[in-house]
């Protein structure tokens, strides 16, 4: 069995997918959980981008422990000056630089000859290793990339130092036997490949990046870059979940492992979804809602007889207890922290108090509490952003024949703020109101809401993406009343709009990223 390296990038090119901007907090929730999760390396941000993302890395850097925590910088000596700052407290640190070789970057984006690019790749790596042993060189659309070039570039930057070489497939364009191929070229072709780790790091534009990903280990890759969700710039990067799972269920053709432990994916990639507020689609292999739920009633009766007739993994390998059905109101507090410990979640003993009042509330209102509702109450403790505003009541009146109208109190720092205002529904006229309240008015740029679990009286989760002055951030809530869940994802929102520096950060980043 090969050991595979996971090089998880959920932070830096999963934030880079449209609306998924991260709260420094936020990002050091997620880098905790992928560090339980058993990654190996965490790619933290690009420093350059952003002050936010340079603090965000430094935090990182300084507080998670076990996985190599590793930085982007283009191929300059101030990105990679920034990078090794932000780096700098890390007790395992990895410098990851890339330049683009092919010849549309190198014609078009770049301007420059193969000679250059050669040289500047070198200089790069060199400049790097000042910084640290673990460096990483990636030839950006290596996938596009003459392969002759790209063995010379190769062979260039691991004779400088670099100790892994990124193979990107940046476009998404390659396909599975082909990008196998490529990877075996390196092998057989790049004389010192010996001394360097081959990874790679696939994206998603025709659905492809997991299968060229598995490629990649069978012909030799010894690190896979990937997300949770498969989130990431335009339709994503592999899905380090499908990733995983594969591995995992199919030994006897891979012949390879991971570190990972395979009972925390559902709670980090649960952690993600909430907190970059893109919802996992119902049908995604894994971690969607409908992975493990079986509908045709042939698939039911076998499933019943010997449950290796229709599923090749279980939903407790991915942590989702194989009974779902799990307190109700008169279960004790030991029960409920118990329950959590079994779906991953530690709480402090301020967030546990507040989470078993949620959960009591919940109980009382809803018959059956199931893990799903466990993981959204816990979620809502978590230090995602500053709390500016806090929602203390709603009430709205609608119905046919009737004005839709909001009445609101929030609290801010203590003081009591509260107003109304009529919509085109009961949702609209809450929102309204918020903005008369905050003196902000942002564009709803998506709404969405799903039931957490089955049954009528089921846990209501909203999801919100809201635009202001160019930021983008996403919110969430949840309660058993679709009004009330409405208002606190639209409140969770406006409280990252109005905190100054994520705003200035998302700024920035869009700027460097697209100047
Ligand atoms: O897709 C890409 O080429 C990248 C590199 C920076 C590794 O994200
Ligand atoms: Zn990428």
């Amino acid at each position: 069995m090969r050991r595979i390296t996971i090089f998880d990038t959920t932070l830096r090119d999963g934030e880079q997918c449209p609306g998924a901007s991260l709260t420094p907090p936020e990002k050091l929730e997620i880098a905790k959980q992928l560090a339980r999760l058993g990654v190996d390396v965490i790619e933290a941000g690009f420093p350059i981008a952003s002050p936010g993302d340079a603090q965000a890395v430094k935090t990182i850097a300084q507080t998670v422990k076990g996985p190599t925590i590793a930085a982007l910088a283009r191929s300059l000596s101030a990105d990679i000056d920034a990078a090794a700052a932000a780096l700098a407290p890390a007790k395992k640190k990895r410098l990851h630089v890339f330049l683009a070789t092919s010849p549309i970057h190198r014609k078009y984006k770049l301007r420059k000859a193969q000679r250059e690019i050669l040289r500047q790749s070198v200089w790069a790596v060199k400049y790097a290793k000042r910084y640290s042993d673990d460096v990483e060189f990636s030839p950006e659309d290596a996938s596009r990339t003459e392969p002759e070039f790209l063995y010379r570039v190769l062979e260039a930057v691991i004779e400088a130092g670099a100790t892994t070489v990124n193979i990107p497939d940046t476009v998404g364009f390659a396909i599975p036997d082909e990008f196998g191929r490529l990877i075996k070229g390196i092998v057989e072709r790049v004389p010192n490949i010996e001394r360097a780790r081959i990874s790679v790091h696939c994206h998603n534009d025709l659905g492809l990046s997991v299968p060229n990903s598995l490629a990649a280990i069978k012909n030799g890759a010894g690190q896979v870059e990937c997300t949770i969700n498969g989130i990431g710039e335009r339709a994503g990067n592999a899905s380090l979940e499908e990733i995983i799972m594969t591995l995992k269920v199919r030994p006897d053709f891979y012949q390879a492992t991971t570190g990972i432990d395979t009972t925390q994916i559902y709670k980090t990639s649960r952690l993600v979804s909430t907190l970059t507020g893109l919802v996992v689609q119902p049908n995604k292999a894994v971690v969607g809602g409908n992975a493990f739920r079986h509908e045709s009633g042939i698939h039911q009766d076998g499933i019943l007889k010997f449950r290796q007739t229709y599923e090749i993994m279980r939903p407790e390998d991915i942590g989702l207890g194989e009974s779902r059905l799990v307190l109700g109101k008169h279960s004790g507090r030991h029960a409920f922290v118990k329950r959590l410990h079994a779906i991953g979640f530690r709480l402090t003993a301020k967030e546990l108090e507040q989470a078993f009042g949620r959960f009591k509330a919940l109980a009382d209102k809803k018959k059956e509490v199931f893990d799903e509702d466990l993981a959204a109450i816990v979620e809502e403790e978590l230090p995602a952003a500053q709390e500016t505003y806090k929602l203390a009541y709603v009430h709205t009146t609608s119905g046919s024949d009737t004005v839709p109208t909001a009445t609101i109190r929030l609290t801010k720092e203590g003081k009591e703020l509260q107003d109304a205002a009529c919509g085109d529904g009961p949702v609209d006229a809450c929102y309204k109101t918020i903005d008369r309240l905050t003196g902000i008015s942002p564009e709803l740029v998506d709404y969405s809401l799903h039931a957490v679990t089955k049954g009528k009286d089921a846990l209501g989760e909203v999801v919100v993406r809201l635009r202001h002055h160019g930021a983008e951030v996403a919110g969430r809530g949840t309660s058993t009343d679709i009004i009330e869940a409405s208002a606190k994802a639209y409140l969770n929102a406006v409280n990252k709009l109005v905190s100054s520096s994520a705003r200035r950060s998302y700024l920035k980043r869009r700027e460097t990223l697209h100047p």
